[in-house]
């Protein structure tokens, strides 16, 4: 379990994170939701130790993040950012051989090349391989990505807005994919949504935030109503119930 505590943080005087109290649940796919600006990005930056926070405390299974190594935090958690900083000139290959280091000490073995190629397949890459990332088109690159956290194999996968750029087929997989990890990996997910109707199909938990608070936090199926999210997103969201699943309505 991740415990947040207390946790504030501001830069240059301005409040982005105020006095969060949450936690996030071991194998569970939690989604992280909230309108623009409500802090979230910044929530997962303090969780991977991207984002040094002024007060407050995380632990990660009962360890003060503090106290974890850079390397044992790498193979406790992968981190896909939402704004990918592009090594123009690396290969999609190398770029998954990267996730591997936290096993690899020093050299990739068999093993690691092994999990490379099937995270390669799993995110529908084979052919794309030997591609330089910045030779892929933006749905492409964020597979990329998404196949070098898998590849990494830490307990916690947090995404930021990993559906951005996404086609139809490749959300749903990665969703799909996502489930599956966590139902027979025993992984533990945290993931940014903005499509309302993916987080009601796919997510277990919802965190929901604005201006750097949690709004409201539980199972989806108990917390998500019409009216909470409504309120979060300052805009008339409806709930229709089609075959028992929940669809979001907002679009008219
Ligand atoms: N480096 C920064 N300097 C100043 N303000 C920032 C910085 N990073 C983020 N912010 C501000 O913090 C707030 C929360 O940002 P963010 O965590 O990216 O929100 P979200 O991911 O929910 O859209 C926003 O108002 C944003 O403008
Ligand atoms: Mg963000």
């Amino acid at each position: 379990m991740i415990e947040i505590s207390n946790l504030s943080y501001s830069i240059a005087g301005q409040q982005i994170l105020d006095g969060i109290n949450t936690h996030l649940q071991r194998n569970q796919i939690t989604a992280l939701i909230g309108p623009n600006g409500a802090g979230k990005s910044t929530l997962l930056g303090a969780i991977g130790r991207q984002v040094d926070i002024n007060t407050g405390q995380i632990k990660i299974d009962g360890e003060d993040l503090q106290n974890i190594t850079p390397q044992d935090q790498a193979r406790l958690m992968a981190i896909v950012a939402q704004h990918l900083h592009v090594g123009s000139r690396i290969r999609v290959v190398d770029l998954l051989g990267f996730g591997r280091w936290p096993h690899a000490k020093g050299r990739l073995g068999p093993q690691d090349h092994f999990i490379i190629q099937s995270a390669l397949a799993q995110f529908d890459l084979t052919d794309l391989e030997n591609r330089f990332l910045d030779e892929l088109s933006g749905g492409q690159r964020q597979r990329a990505f998404l196949a070098m956290a898998h590849a990494q194999d830490a307990d916690w996968l947090l995404l930021d807005e990993p559906l951005n750029n996404l086609d139809l087929k490749h959300g749903r997989s990665l969703m799909a994919h996502l489930r599956q990890m966590v139902s027979e990996k025993s992984k533990s997910v945290v993931v940014v949504l903005h499509d309302l109707n993916f987080t009601l199909a796919w997510a277990d938990q919802i965190v929901a935030m604005r201006d750097g608070q949690v709004v409201f936090a539980g199972p989806t199926t108990t917390v998500a109503t019409s009216e909470a999210l409504s309120d979060l997103y300052q805009t008339p969201i409806e709930l229709l119930n089609l075959n028992g699943h929940f669809f979001a309505q907002y679009h008219r």
